[in-house]
């Protein structure tokens, strides 16, 4: 399951393989000297706009009598039952001024709500300063006497109110809370229930490097001139820092944006532009955006850049458009023909149109996620855009392919209809995460999009699903670091994985009807899971059908984990019993205590199989929160149960029927499909891990790999037995373990060998084998990748693009301290992403202890690893075993920095902590790890604390139970074939 995590960073980062995610979000460790003195600027900018906010609220509060406490009495806020956070505030809110906050909670009231935002920006990149000029159209849902609205690092120097008749309501009292993010508008008259009024803000704020808000990034032309663009990233809670508002995502308004920029630069925001025209007396432009439709604050976005395009149009008249730097944009064919291709497909899809005139899509070089879904201009980190057809692998196409059909697939599921509250993100990401594979594949029909499905989400969940410390889908969440700390695994992949579940039993065709009745019936508003369900099963139902969806799906989104079902088969009867599975032992003497699940860890389970007797048809039998009996057949001589492993479950066979199965696996594995071949050995690694089984059923079931040439079973395959052989690897069964892997990798890499050419999949299959055999010390794969490394370097041969991952690793890995300078210079001057990033990961595998600290210490500087990518070079490193340790010190080390940068509502510290603790497995690291963490505040990385200790104590396990058993199985079978 680590390797599942640091996977999941690496998609986040930019290689397909997990999601869970992830990435830098913020300025790691801060930027270097060239900022410094305009970072004093701006600090004085900062303080003198306090001092201004807080001298007008002191005389607004000498000059006044007290206002009325806000108090909310209107209908429940969204994602809260009653009371907002349910949680009454123990210590007293104090504004900036020192006075009490009226408001205490995190959540805003809902006694006001926008209708408007006009935002009047100036930014100016050479001064790092922004100057807004925002007019919001308000309307009271019920009386009241005061406005709260969101923002974050404002200094507001300006506000006015002003009713329906243009008449001035007094504003009495100005107030700033920092912690919740708030301003408070005292006003005396009150607003009438009802009416409309307009809110006036003037302010001012700075325009730093970054990961979020409005902030700066740059890049390098061909000529090496750095060229500074600004770019914005609001989800989740980030608009307020860039202007005031009303920063939840149902509170949905139309947005008009003006921007102000110099000649030779251009403006895009989510609209089309409007005009542009001379600032009189200076020589800027302003560009002033269209209105947008009704939308959520988070999806608003505008960029200033000097970039080109390419564009394209679809059948439906949407124009595309790609938009990257001068020296980038040969590489923006492909992305601009899946967008277009995908745009089309989704139309159909959902039978609801897009409903904009324009869709961009926008490399910004610094960029702590992976794309952004804002609506109509999507923007990308560059590895997830960028394709050059003779540099960039197939890893990375599909990467490009599967990113624009996510991003797309929000401009419905996200944009159109928004959660009402974050606690339903899953909604937005695993619906996105679901669609990615049919979107991908639509374009892309020969990649197998269904079956990778299975690797891509489904393992990965039910991976970090089996540990207590994992969480329900539907978690509640309050302030902004809860909110990030769940764009995490289980919303994205176990969200996608439980839609694809429904779609199992409830059909292609009542889903989609499902999709498109919800898309019109909330479109430019919010919806909630049971709105969801509500509108499936009203559609299953008119299409005759009927199915209780909520019931059902509520045992899955509702509590945490998911079902192992274990079969006993004898004469034709099964018996299959359902319970929680854990994989850690010490959680397992009762699982379900204290139950925390009010549905009892049980659940409404679609159980497919096919049998030997119709491997065609398969069957589905419900378990309704109980176990199971039924009949197959005296004939049936083998039962494989979670067909293509569509179902979020894991199945435990008795011995007999796992010999049955890898004996079929044996003599004939193509009886199997190959997503039911990665899922029996998904299922038995993970039940071996878990102590359940002897190690020695999964070896053998391995067996059969010699003969294997789909990728999806090897995939899944190299990563457990590749994480066996790590878990291994101070003791001496390790050495037995790379050859075992060895000796089956290799019919396979004689086969498909070191020509880059075949289907998609055997590209991804080569990059898999070479790497497993170069990992495991196969001398003529090493030899081989040396040699094309020389090569390279040496006389400048271009490496195909799909061995390049295996050559330049090996070739930093076995190579002196000059090849890794050569890299380093590749690194660094390079203006192709996806080699950038090919170069950042063979760095990370040097075995010279003293360059590979070098290494390290380069993530301090952001001149040379910039922050997004800070967390891809400690999750390498931490993978290289050389380096681990260096890493994990590094950590310590700079924690203060790290948390102080990443701590306040970001899940990177949460990911950086998985990362450098995931390759520990004895209880000597267990005590370091947790007594360093006893100490420190890890803020919204408390969960992934959790699970990286858990993971520990995993690992732990797996030796206990199983470093016997492999060593024994690995010397009989070393000695049967020598003997
Ligand atoms: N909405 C997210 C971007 C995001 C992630 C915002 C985390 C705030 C916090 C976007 O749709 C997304 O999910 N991007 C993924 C890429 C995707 C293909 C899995 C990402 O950023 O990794
Ligand atoms: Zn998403």
């Amino acid at each position: 399951m680590s390797d599942h995590d640091v996977d999941d960073i690496a998609f986040l980062t930019g290689s397909p393989g997990e999601s869970g995610y992830m990435m830098s979000k913020r300025a790691m460790y801060e930027p270097g000297s060239v900022m410094v003195c305009s970072q004093k600027r701006a600090c004085c900018v900062v303080t003198l706009g306090f001092m201004a906010v807080i001298g007008i609220a002191l005389i607004v509060a000498f000059t006044k009598p007290g206002c009325p406490e806000a108090t909310y009495t209107g209908e429940p806020l969204p994602g809260m039952g009653n009371h907002p956070t349910g949680v009454p505030p123990t210590t007293p809110a104090t504004a900036t001024n020192g006075e009490e906050f009226p408001w205490k909670d995190v959540r805003l009231p809902f006694h006001v709500r926008p209708l408007s935002y006009s935002l009047r920006l100036h930014p100016n990149i050479t001064n790092q300063h922004v100057e807004g000029h925002l007019t919001i159209k308000l309307t009271a849902i019920e009386e009241t006497s005061s406005v709260i609205i969101h923002g974050h690092n404002l200094n507001v120097s300006h506000y006015s109110l002003r009713d329906k008749y243009d008449q001035p309501i007094k504003i009495i009292k100005f107030l700033v809370y920092q912690k919740h993010q708030q301003l408070y508008l005292g006003l005396s008259p009150i607003l009438r229930r009802g009416s409309n009024y307009t809110l006036k803000i003037n302010y001012e704020t700075a325009l730093k490097e970054g990961l979020e808000g409005f902030y700066l990034s740059s890049y390098k032309t061909v000529d090496g001139e750095k060229r500074y663009i600004a770019a914005t990233h609001f989800e989740p809670t980030s608009a307020r820092s860039a202007f005031p508002c009303f920063d939840e995502p149902h509170m949905k308004a139309r947005f008009k944006l003006s921007v102000i920029r110099e000649p030779h630069q251009l403006t895009l925001s989510n609209m089309p532009l409007a005009s542009s025209i001379a600032v009189d007396g200076t020589n800027l432009m302003r560009d002033e955006f269209m209105e947008s439709l009704e939308m959520s604050t988070y999806l608003v976005a505008f960029v200033i850049c000097d970039y080109t395009h390419k564009s394209n149009v679809t059948h439906n008249n949407v124009n595309v458009s790609v938009y990257a730097p001068p020296g980038m944009i040969d590489q923006a064919d492909y992305a601009l023909e899946v967008a277009t291709h995908i745009l089309e497909y989704y139309q159909k899809f959902f039978r609801v149109p897009y409903p904009l005139p324009k869709q961009d899509l926008i490399a910004i070089p610094d960029f702590g996620a992976g794309a952004m879904e804002n609506w109509g201009l999507i923007t990308y980190r560059e590895t997830t855009l960028m394709y050059d057809p003779v540099e960039t692998s197939a890893q990375s196409k599909q990467l490009v392919a599967v990113v624009v059909a996510h991003e797309l697939a929000h401009q419905w599921f996200g944009n159109l209809v928004t959660m009402s509250w974050w606690s339903d993100l899953w909604l937005n990401e695993g619906f996105a995460s679901y669609m990615e594979h049919l979107g991908a594949g639509e374009a892309e029909e020969g990649w197998a999009m269904q079956e990778q499905f299975v690797l891509a989400k489904i393992q990965p969940a039910l991976g970090l699903d089996s540990l207590l410390a994992s969480h329900p889908i539907s978690t509640p969440v309050h302030d902004p670091a809860q909110i990030e700390a769940i764009f995490d695994t289980i919303s994205y992949k176990k969200g996608a994985s439980i839609i694809g579940m429904l779609e199992s039993f409830i059909g292609r065709q009542v889903l989609q009807e499902g999709l498109k009745l919800y898309l019109e019936t909330y479109q430019y508003s919010s919806a909630d899971t049971d709105n969801l369900w509500g509108a499936l099963a009203k559609t299953a139902a008119q299409m005759n059908n009927p199915v209780d969806v909520k019931a059902i799906m509520d045992t899955w989104t509702l509590q945490a984990g998911f079902p192992l079902i274990s079969i006993n088969f004898t004469d034709g009867h099964v018996v299959a019993s359902q319970a929680r599975f854990l994989v850690c032992e010490e959680n397992m003497t009762d699982p379900n205590e204290p139950i925390n699940s009010t549905l009892g860890y049980r659940w409404h389970i679609p159980l497919t199989y096919i049998t030997s007797a119709d491997r065609e048809n398969q069957t589905m039998v419900w378990m309704n929160l109980t176990d199971v009996e039924f009949e197959v057949g005296q004939d049936v001589e083998w039962i494989k149960f979670n067909v293509g492993q569509r179902g979020f479950y894991r199945v435990s066979y008795d011995a007999q029927g796992w010999q049955t199965l890898t004996n079929v696996l044996l003599n004939n594995f193509e009886e199997l499909s190959s997503a039911d071949r990665a899922s029996l050995i998904d299922d038995v690694f993970t039940l071996v891990k878990a102590g359940r089984i002897n190690a020695s059923v999964a070896l053998d079931l391995t067996l059969y790999l010699k003969q294997e040439t789909e990728y999806v079973p090897w995939s899944t395959a190299l990563m457990h037995l590749l994480s066996w052989a790590r878990l291994l690897f101070n003791y001496p069964a390790h050495r037995l373990m790379l050859r075992y892997i060895l000796s089956i990798v290799q019919p396979q890499y004689q086969r498909i060998g070191w020509q880059d050419k075949g289907s998609h999949l055997d590209k991804l299959l080569r990059t898999k084998l070479l790497n497993a055999a170069i990992e495991c010390g196969d001398e003529d794969a090493i030899r081989e990748a040396k040699k094309l490394f020389t090569m390279w370097r040496k006389e400048n041969v271009t490496i195909p693009p799909n061995l390049r991952s295996v050559v330049y690793a090996a070739g930093v890995k076995h190579g002196t301290e000059k090849d890794w300078h050569f890299c380093w210079k590749v690194y660094m001057s390079s203006s192709v992403p996806s080699e950038k990033r090919l170069m950042l990961k063979a760095l990370a595998q040097t075995r010279d202890p003293w360059v590979l600290q070098q290494y390290l210490e380069y993530t301090l500087d952001s001149t040379k690893i910039r922050p997004q990518d800070v967390l891809t070079v400690l999750a390498e490193v931490s993978r290289n075993p050389g380096g681990r340790l260096s890493a994990w010190r590094m950590v310590r080390q700079y924690w203060d920095r790290i948390s102080q940068l990443f701590g306040h509502g970001s899940f990177t510290i949460g990911a950086i902590i998985k990362a450098v603790t995931s390759p520990f497995s004895s209880s000597f690291d267990l005590n370091e790890v947790e007594s360093f963490f006893s100490g420190v505040d890890v803020g919204p990385g408390e969960r992934a604390l959790e699970q990286a200790l858990e993971t520990i104590r995993l690992h732990i396990q797996w030796q206990d139970h199983n470093l016997q058993h492999v060593t024994n199985w690995l010397n009989d079978c070393f000695e049967e074939r020598t003997s």
